[in-house]
């Protein structure tokens, strides 16, 4: 899984730098979470919710999707993402919203982890 995801990672940075020489790392690797996840809040139907604006965003709620009873209770206690909290459910989603949906993010290191924050949290 972890050397997958790598050559995963690695194509996308070369496909990157075919078209963009400065694709950041970051952008890579969320091309993992693309399946699931868009940076367009009007693009819905996708099995998660959009992550645009993600930096300070209340926990579970953009608008559209169904979340969790877990997500809807962070919402309730008015939980908002920052790097921190999003650097742990990158490693754990259940030791930051326990019994999410979420399955745990497979093959990424801190490095990847630490990239992939910086770049969402900029979007
Ligand atoms: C197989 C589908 C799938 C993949 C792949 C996936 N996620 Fe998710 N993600 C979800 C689902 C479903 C939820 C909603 C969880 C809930 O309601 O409990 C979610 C929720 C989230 C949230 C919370 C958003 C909010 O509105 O509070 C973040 C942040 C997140 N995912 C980031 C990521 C990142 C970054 C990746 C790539 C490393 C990723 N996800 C990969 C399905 C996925």
């Amino acid at each position: 899984m972890r050397t997958a995801s790598a050559a995963l990672i690695a194509s996308g940075l070369i496909a990157g730098g075919a078209v963009q020489a400065q694709e950041p790392a970051g952008a890579a690797v969320f091309k993992a979470c693309q399946s699931c996840h868009s940076l367009d809040p009007a693009k819905t139907g996708m099995a998660g919710p959009h992550l645009y604006g993600l930096n300070g965003r209340v926990f579970g709620s953009a608008e559209g999707f169904d979340y969790s009873p877990a997500f809807k209770a962070a919402k309730a206690q008015g939980l908002s993402w920052d790097r921190e909290r999003l650097l742990g459910y990158l490693a754990d989603p259940d030791a930051v919203v326990p019994s999410g949906w979420m399955s745990p993010p497979a093959g990424l290191d801190a490095a990847n982890r630490a990239a992939l924050a910086d770049y969402l949290l900029k979007q």
